[in-house]
């Protein structure tokens, strides 16, 4: 076994003491420490594997910065989350999903003419190729939305073949605005798909949000008005699930494209990882556990269970890999959730009661208070969905529209970056030494 221990600290120079356990011996590596503009440095460790002969281990990455970026910054500790700069907060309450799109992908918000082109284009990107609404038909009709948008969104390669060079600049551009213009018409789609109900065409109109509601919920017969509370809460959910730095699906995104292959792929890679449970599916699996406590007076049985540690239960919608004080996009939501709720009658709700009951009470619990398990942005936009009428199944899904655009902006940075590598983690390997293969019969 060898250590590794870091004896001295200067400007920009870690002098680490690696003593591998190798027939070289101790072997003192001097590692540049890189400064990016905020946050905290970044040990630079590749040439650690040629000078040492040892790899790094870090499963679940919780002290490696895979990749440099300029879209997002997080602060855990501070609860601050900024997108090219701009605190969260400030873009959810003042600006729009379509600029905070344009803010993310172009890396400045847009002027009045910047915008106006750029919302033009998603506008006018939004219907889907006629034949791809054959897809549905594939599909049982209850398949779950987010197996129907791994597959539709793979798909999409198969039809805009005139955006799937990626050395070519303006295809990227065109693959890009394609995917977040799109995604909402695949996403009602899906949605309509397990109703039994007639699919709705996008309108040009509409703005992003009122399109959404206007494609899940409006019916040929009769006159859907889309409700204004309800497009600006949806507008600000999204806004508020647009990037979150290197995160499991965005980090499945960055991989997936590094090997060169196309943004339609790569993003429904992303979708496929943002499905889990830990990730985006949190927000579906709030409800779920919600109803699956029943009333507040089971509460503290679930809370008896989170704490066990022999109990694989966990509370779902707390806690985050990040945030160790508060989400601040929980806080943001947290107003949104009152305001919605209101706005619909809906505060008498048992579901929602049970909810706010259980948020009392873990944020209260000793444990929960020492580990540090806040709410997270996907407990509140779990309760502000079902109070809006969207199906438990569509929760992950809308997060999959939003983070779209995080994941094409880092897609986009990464395609542009010219030290850009394929994506090669290497391994500790815990298996078998060789050994000669044995004949079935002797085995
Ligand atoms: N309920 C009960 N205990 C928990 C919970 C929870 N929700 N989350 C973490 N813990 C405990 C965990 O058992 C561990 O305890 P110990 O130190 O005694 O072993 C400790 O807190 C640290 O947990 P961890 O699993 O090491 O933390 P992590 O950073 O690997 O996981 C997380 C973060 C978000 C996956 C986890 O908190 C979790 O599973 N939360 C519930 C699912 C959820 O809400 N996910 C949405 C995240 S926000 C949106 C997104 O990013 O997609």
């Amino acid at each position: 076994m060898g250590t590794a221990e870091m004896i001295e600290d200067e400007q920009d120079i870690a002098k680490l003491d690696v003593t591998p356990d190798l027939p070289g011996g101790s072997k003192p590596l001097d590692l540049p420490i890189l400064q990016g503009t905020m946050g905290p440095s970044v040990l630079d460790i590749r040439k650690v594997y040629a000078e040492t002969d040892c790899f790094t281990f870090d499963p679940g990455f919780t002290s490696t910065a895979s990749c440099e970026s300029k879209i997002t910054f997080i602060d855990g500790d501070k609860g601050v989350l900024l997108h090219r700069g701009y605190p969260i907060e400030e873009l959810a309450e003042q600006s729009s999903f379509l600029e905070v799109a344009s803010l993310l992908i172009e890396g400045d918000l847009p002027t009045q003419s910047q915008y106006d082109a750029f919302v033009n284009d998603i506008t006018h990107h939004s219907m889907l190729h006629e034949q791809l609404r054959g897809f549905y038909d594939g599909f049982r009709r209850d398949a779950h939305p987010m197996a129907i948008m791994v597959g539709v969104v793979g798909a999409l390669s198969a039809f805009y073949h005139d955006s799937l060079d990626i050395s070519d600049e303006k295809q990227r551009i065109i693959a890009s605005h394609r995917l977040v213009a799109k995604m909402p018409t695949l996403a009602a789609m899906a949605y309509k798909y397990s109703m039994g109900q007639p699919f709705v065409y996008p309108r040009n109109d509409l703005s992003y949000s009122e399109n959404l509601l206007h494609m899940m919920f409006s019916m040929p017969t009769e006159e859907y008005k889309v409700d204004p509370v309800l497009a600006r809460a949806l507008d600000k959910i999204l806004i508020l699930h647009a990037d979150h730095e290197q995160n499991a699906s965005t980090s499945t995104v960055r991989l997936a494209g590094s090997s060169g292959a196309n943004p339609f792929a790569c993003i429904a890679a992303g979708i496929a990882c943002l499905w889990g449970p830990a990730h985006g599916g949190a927000n579906e699996a709030v409800l779920n556990m919600l109803e699956e406590i029943g009333h507040k007076d089971r509460i503290p049985e679930f809370i008896k269970r989170a704490k066990d540690k022999d109990d694989p239960f966990r509370l779902m919608g707390f806690g985050h890999r990040v945030y160790k004080n508060y989400d601040p996009r929980a806080q943001v939501l947290h107003n949104t959730c009152k305001e919605v709720l209101s706005v619909l009658g809906h505060q008498d709700d048992p579901l929602l009661e049970l909810a706010q009951e259980l948020e009392k009470i873990a944020l209260e619990d000793p444990y929960f208070i020492e580990k540090k398990l806040y709410p997270n942005v996907d407990f509140y936009s779990g309760i502000i969905f079902k109070a809006m009428g969207i199906p438990t199944s569509m929760f992950t899904v809308l997060f999959a529209v939003a983070r779209t655009v995080g994941w094409i902006a880092q897609w986009k940075e990464m395609m542009e970056d010219p030290s850009q590598r394929i994506g090669r983690p290497r391994q500790l390997y815990t298996g078998h030494t060789p050994r000669s293969f044995v004949e079935r019969a002797k085995r």
